[in-house]
């Protein structure tokens, strides 16, 4: 009988670019409208009816991670943490989670990405052509940031290339894979990077050369990559924009103004203020005389006060107050924002490292 699939969720790595946020948290876990990134990726294995997830965590998040996605339950699969002790690549990923897999074949899904459909076509695809490795490409502008792929006319993968500064296409490998068992041979025969990391793109093209078949599928939606902060503007801007709808559990007041598709959580208050959506407002919310615009998500327990606020992602516990106007902006977790009414006008900061602020 076939085996079942299983997944491999990597929720390890430091997630420099995406500092300061990520001193005190991990990457995988920043929300995009209010939710972590990681609840996507998991709404895409279970709703894929897949079963079995194994966690890839790093000693440093690790623990975050497992307090804030449990063990599986609310998506009606069974969830495996893995220590990865130590960075060392995609490839190495695999390698310790290779007592979790056994021998069944396996989507591994970096928890940092976040792609605008599902993955049952790319698994149907895998099992009717019985390849050791589908891969998903998307064209880029920068695909020298990227796993870069070759292809010919009937996307057969004649090569690839981890981060190359020469790229032979635009076509990027998008952080979700399917696998054979087959992977676990190549990835024996590997061995490190420049960048000292074992490369999952490596492993590819060692299937590949020993002429392994290796499909590939060019998404026809959109991918994030949410390491950065406009990646993940992006990413909250459409994902607010094609999955959120209108519903109101929140207490509105008679003076609030609200249009469009907005989500006012339970526990969350508007008074006096108007907010034009699409908009996500967490439990615990507080908005008072204030506008807010399209494409925001508002974390739970924040205080928005006096202020106008568009296009932009305000965590858990931050207050913004008397704030005219705040546009693409990110606001970590607790952080205030605040112009101050009595004293002369000055800025006064204190600013976390790696923060930017531009006035
Ligand atoms: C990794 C892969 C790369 C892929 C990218 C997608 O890069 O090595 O091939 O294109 O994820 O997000 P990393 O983000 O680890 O630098």
């Amino acid at each position: 009988m076939e085996k079942k699939m299983k997944a491999l969720v990597l929720s390890g790595g430091k997630g420099t670019r995406l500092r300061p946020l990520t001193y005190t948290g991990a990457k995988q876990l920043v929300p995009i409208a209010n939710r972590p990134i990681l609840s996507y990726v998991f709404d895409n294995i279970a709703k894929a009816g897949i079963k079995e997830i194994g966690v890839i965590i790093s000693p440093e998040t690790g623990a975050e991670i497992r307090e804030t996605m449990g063990d599986g339950s609310k998506w009606g699969v069974k969830v495996e943490y893995i220590l990865q002790e130590e960075p060392k690549g995609l490839a190495h990923a695999v390698l310790v989670g290779k007592e979790f897999l056994g021998d069944s074949p396996f989507v591994m899904y970096l928890g940092d990405n976040l792609i605008g459909c599902g993955i049952e076509k790319f698994i149907e695809k895998f099992r009717k052509t019985g390849a050791d490795a589908v891969i998903l490409l998307k064209p880029v502008e920068s695909p020298q940031s990227f796993g870069v792929a070759e292809v010919d006319g009937k996307g057969n993968i004649l090569g690839l290339e981890e981060k190359p500064n020469n790229p032979k296409s635009n076509l990027a490998l998008v952080g979700v894979y399917i696998f054979s068992n087959e992977i676990h041979r190549a990835i024996a025969s590997i061995r490190p990077s420049a960048r000292g990391e074992l490369e999952i793109t490596d492993a590819i093209q060692d299937l590949i050369t020993k002429g392994r078949p290796v499909q590939s599928h060019i998404l026809d939606t959109w991918w994030l990559d949410t390491g950065k902060k406009d990646d993940l503007l992006a990413a909250n801007t459409i994902v607010l924009d094609e999955w959120f709808k209108r519903k109101i559990d929140g207490k509105v007041d008679k003076a609030s103004q609200i249009t469009g598709r907005v989500t006012i959580d339970a526990g969350a208050v508007v008074k006096n203020s108007t907010l034009r959506g699409p908009i996500v407002v967490g439990p615990g919310a507080v908005i008072e005389d204030s506008f807010i615009g399209p494409f925001t998500s508002i974390g739970n327990d924040t205080k928005i006060t006096k202020s106008i606020i568009e296009h932009s992602v305000i965590l858990t516990g931050a207050e913004i107050s008397h704030v005219n106007r705040m546009e693409d902006s990110l606001i970590g977790r607790n952080a205030k924002v605040i112009k101050c009414q009595d004293k002369h006008e000055a800025l006064r900061l204190m600013i976390g490292d790696d923060s930017v602020v531009e006035v």
